[in-house]
């Protein structure tokens, strides 16, 4: 052991059954709902973070190349977060690798800032439990909250800072559940989630979702716990429909959606009526997640192996969450 400042954090993306869509704060990224996910093992972002008197500057270096601007000034600002819990001033140097392909359009803050969160306080020795780190990992990204427990998890809409934290309703074994990234289009997505949660309030359908929300999270909760596909395919279906229909008519408009994303819908609504049980879930941006059971994975990708639009797939398992690491490799 040195007593260098420095530490080493693996963290799964996330993919969201329910979604977080609109912040009551949005300086501290408190949400207006609950939000449910599912962590996943194919999508991982290994972080080192080294503070030391030496440097000058936070740097930031993702799969190898510096990054600048408003990605690195982001983190700066989640860096500051964590040096505040120290407290200290030193500056860090931050080095992150995904295990996914760079340009799959899986741009991923939550893996990213749970990672960050939890190298970040343990470079610095801060102890904080696991709600804590929720919600230190919420400050960088609100999803990010979700990929710090393991598994099925929660974050809860809360109200204020200690109140919106994230926890394991169910560990990756409960289900052995499969979800498909199914990457049509590698473009850059045009509007972030940052700016679509800004938006969110603009569309006169938001509050119709809210209103919504408490059912269908009781629904999602409840078809976990009963490994009820059919149940947590509608609702999932249903909520991610509700987030683009927010989007779309939110002021100005956000279309997330490419040609292939609803060919791809009425795809997967066609091998249903076949009798094959997978259903679709879509995040901001055009790429669609299939879900669906474990036994069910050969036929989905098969059936995906035949449609002209799919240039990738990426296939996960419900994983654990955030954990520190000495390893170097994922
Ligand atoms: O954590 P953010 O600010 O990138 O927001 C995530 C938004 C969605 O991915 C669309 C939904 C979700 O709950 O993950």
């Amino acid at each position: 052991m040195s007593d260098r400042l420095k530490a080493t954090a693996i963290a799964p993306s996330n993919i969201a059954f329910i979604k977080y869509w609109g912040n009551a704060d949005s300086r501290r990224n408190i949400p207006f709902n609950n939000s449910i996910s599912m962590n996943l093992s194919a999508a991982r972002t290994r972080t080192t973070i080294e503070f030391d008197p030496s440097f000058t500057g936070d740097t930031l270096i993702i799969d190898g190349r510096p990054i600048t601007g408003a990605a690195r000034a982001r983190v700066s600002r989640h860096l500051d977060h964590i040096r505040a819990l120290a407290p200290t001033d030193l500056y860090a140097r931050v080095v992150s690798e995904n295990n996914f392909p760079m340009g799959t359009g899986i741009a991923s803050s939550a893996a990213a800032f749970a990672a960050l969160s939890m190298a970040g306080t343990a470079a610095l020795n801060i102890d904080l439990d696991e709600r804590q780190m929720t919600e230190l990992a919420r400050l960088g990204s609100g999803s990010a909250a979700r990929s710090i427990p393991d598994g099925y998890v929660e974050l809860k809409a809360g109200g204020g800072h200690t109140t919106a934290f994230a926890y394991t309703l169910y560990a990756p074994n409960y289900w052995n559940l499969r979800d498909i990234v199914v990457i049509v289009s590698r473009e850059e997505k045009p509007v972030g989630s940052s700016e679509g949660h800004l938006a969110a309030e603009t569309s006169s359908h938001f509050a119709t979702r809210l209103a919504e929300l408490p059912t269908r999270l009781k629904a999602v909760r409840q078809a976990i716990r009963n490994r009820d596909i059919e149940a947590l395919g509608e609702a999932i279906e249903e909520d991610a429909i509700s987030l683009h229909v927010v989007a779309m008519t939110s002021r100005p408009p956000i279309y997330y959606w490419a040609p292939a994303t609803i060919r791809l819908i009425h795809a997967v609504q066609a091998w249903r009526r076949d009798g094959l049980p997978v259903y679709f879930t879509l995040d901001a941006g055009p790429n669609v997640h299939l879900i669906c059971e474990a036994k069910h994975e050969t036929d989905v990708l098969a059936r995906l192996a035949d449609i002209d639009d799919v240039l990738e797939t990426l296939v996960s398992q419900p994983a654990e969450g955030a954990r520190l690491t000495e390893a170097h490799l994922f």
